[in-house]
């Protein structure tokens, strides 16, 4: 990279290139067609490219518009599917702040579970089956968890109970035309957590730690995609133990430097904490929303800072109030066509509501919430006196929502 101050950023989010667009650096995307009016909107030059996950389509991007990858001070993207292609698109221009291998590791949930497994951390077993149609019996006890190598938001992830069950799973993809390859791994019992934060020069700046209200896989089934941030003064020694995980899987995968998402379990006979998975991404939902009130830390001003090879900024004051808590949630509706949703100003008239986004408008289709936990109809972020009641209002704020979601008649 050279001397230049402009970054590349890759794909379309709007918070990470708002956050380079702040620090003053020329910003370009290179963005599908559908995203290119938001990313010019946002102060962006735009490459418009067929798929922004495809370094083929990024690097000939660039060059028809006479640009290099050297042209850039730093290649970056705040996006999980197209985080690997920012590193190998920087490598391509010489280097970049996030290396092929790492970007790998932190993104490949096989690549990274043997990582972390080989370091000793306590993690599901797992194997990859190319194709699950001629797989024989896998080396793993029942039950088992079954997923694409290259998943997010729970889709197609399936728990299988039994032999039978994964041959039935075999024959449902084989009939949905799904190729592989997939991920088996061992389940995990107990309660999800989800912990976000900041890591710089190998030291955990921030750690939050949260309950989800359900397992994420439980969307299958319409569980709630809803946490509550845990107070650390309250839960200290879970706090230890998840700081004791995330800091061995962060070397095991040298993820020294950058912002971070992780989803660990607590083991319910014996309270320890076992590795679910990590990204090198600010927290989906609004995740941002919540860390910045509770922690005073704003994770893509952070991560924009990470890209640019700038040192970490200073938190500033949490706007929750002391002993207070929060959470955050999707708020849900059945699917099916939309005549009638609340508005923002109704979520945001709800008790302890203090930030809403709803994506719900007459006409509008909203999509089985049930097929991925990045599936919802709008986002809420809500305080309360303390946990319990965080949780209880979350819960409210659901089916209220819910209920009045109103949907045209099917056909
Ligand atoms: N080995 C396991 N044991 C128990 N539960 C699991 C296991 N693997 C996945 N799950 C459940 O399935 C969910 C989705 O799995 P995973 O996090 O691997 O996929 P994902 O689709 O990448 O989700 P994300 O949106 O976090 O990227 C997890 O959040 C967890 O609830
Ligand atoms: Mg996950």
């Amino acid at each position: 990279m050279q001397s230049s101050s402009a970054v590349l950023h890759i794909g379309w989010m709007a918070r990470a290139v708002a956050a380079l667009v702040a620090t003053g650096r020329p910003v370009t995307c290179a963005v599908a067609p559908g995203d290119a009016a938001a990313a010019r909107a946002a102060g962006a030059r735009v490459l418009v490219v067929p798929d922004p996950t495809s370094t083929t389509d990024v690097l000939a991007a660039l060059a028809r518009h006479g640009l290099a990858v050297a042209d850039f001070r730093a290649v970056c993207s705040g996006l999980e599917f197209c985080l690997l292609n920012a590193a190998a698109v920087a490598a391509v221009g010489g280097g970049g702040r996030a290396d092929v291998h790492r970007a790998l590791a932190m993104r490949d949930k096989y690549v990274q579970k043997q990582a972390v497994r080989a370091a000793g951390i306590d993690t599901a077993g797992c194997a990859v089956l190319d194709d699950l149609g001629t797989a024989g019996p896998p080396d793993l006890a029942f039950p088992l968890v079954l997923k694409p190598l290259d998943g997010g938001g729970v889709r197609d992830t399936r728990v299988l109970a039994d032999a039978a069950a994964l041959r039935a799973a075999a024959a449902a993809a084989r009939a949905a035309g799904a190729s592989g390859p997939w991920l088996l791994e061992e389940f995990v019992p107990g309660a999800e957590f989800k912990v976000d934060g900041l890591v710089r020069d190998g030291e955990i700046r921030l750690l939050s730690v949260s309950r989800y209200l359900q397992n994420l896989i439980e969307v299958r089934q319409g569980g709630l995609v809803a946490h509550v941030v845990l107070e650390p003064e309250r839960h200290r020694e879970l706090y230890a133990g998840v700081h004791a995980v995330a800091a061995a899987a962060f070397e095991a995968l040298d993820h020294k430097d950058g912002v971070f998402h992780l989803e660990v379990f607590q083991h319910p006979q014996d309270g320890r904490i076992v590795f679910g998975e990590c990204a090198a991404r600010v927290g989906g939902g609004r995740t941002d929303e919540v860390v910045r009130r509770r922690h005073g830390v704003d994770l893509h001003a952070e991560w924009a800072r990470w890209a640019l090879g700038l040192p970490a900024g200073e938190p500033v004051a949490p706007t929750v109030a002391d002993g207070a808590a929060i959470g955050g949630m999707n708020l849900p509706a059945p699917p099916g066509v939309v005549t009638a949703a609340p508005t923002v100003e109704e979520v945001l008239g709800r008790p302890g509501v203090v930030y809403a986004e709803v994506s719900l408008a007459p006409g509008a289709v909203m999509p089985d919430t049930t097929a991925g936990s990045n599936l919802r109809a709008g986002l809420a972020v809500l305080t309360g006196r303390d946990e319990a009641q965080v949780e209880q209002r979350l819960r409210e704020l659901a089916a209220w929502f819910t209920d009045r979601v109103v949907l045209a008649p099917a056909h």
